[in-house]
């Protein structure tokens, strides 16, 4: 993957007002969730992986729940799908520090099984509260089980990648999942596509790109 679609001079840095009223709100909602108990996931956690990132960044990036290694340390996706999810914003221009990266579930699922509907109920608010502080432009969501989820369908990935979808006031777009693409280096075209594909929707609506 390669070809940045913004040079870092077209960088505008976000308000500083707006991004320490940003950063404190997050600050407040983590506080006010780390001790969750809402659902049976709290029993078996070793961190609440609330999400990390840009208070005011233009892209979030969503995923499914922790894995191992994101319970172990409290950070989303810092293992392997991590290293080549941050390999990916690279390729889109945006360093991992411009982007809010969260996941539908702050809690590893035992055995990293599929999130479970009255687990995503309960965490899916704290979701949306995120969005509302970050507001941001576009949002990314990373696989089949996350993009299932929000947007409460049983399709295809093949059916929803590539194009902007709205979920509430948000203009998404749906790529494979790191995981899948590290079992699969052959859908990484398809990723890219996806991938050219939001950063030529970003550029239509945000023209520039903030910086951290
Ligand atoms: N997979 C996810 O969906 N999220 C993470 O944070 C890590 C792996």
């Amino acid at each position: 993957m390669q070809g940045l679609l913004f040079s870092n001079d077209e960088r505008v840095p976000p308000d500083p007002a707006e991004f320490e009223s940003s950063a404190k709100m997050l600050a407040k909602l983590l506080n006010a969730e780390k001790e969750c108990c809402k659902c049976r996931l709290a029993e078996t956690r070793l961190n609440f992986v609330f999400g990390e990132g840009n208070p005011c960044a233009d892209l979030v990036v969503i995923g499914e729940a922790p894995g191992a290694d994101e319970d172990a340390s409290g950070r989303p996706f810092v293992g392997r799908s991590g290293q080549l999810l941050d390999k990916i914003l690279i390729a889109a221009g945006f360093q991992r520090e411009e982007v809010f990266i969260c996941n539908i579930l702050k809690c590893r699922p035992p055995g990293n099984r599929n999130p479970l509907a009255d687990e995503i109920e309960c965490c899916i608010p704290l979701l949306h509260r995120q969005l509302q502080i970050v507001n941001p432009k576009i949002i990314l969501i990373l696989g089949k089980v996350a993009a299932n989820t929000l947007f409460e369908n049983n399709l295809s990935l093949g059916s929803m990648r590539g194009k902007v979808k709205k979920w509430k006031e948000y203009d998404c777009f749906i790529t494979y999942h790191p995981a899948a693409l590290l079992r699969n280096p052959n859908w990484k075209h398809g990723c890219w596509e996806d991938i050219q594909s939001m950063m030529r929707h970003y550029t239509e609506i945000a023209g520039q790109k903030n910086a951290p």
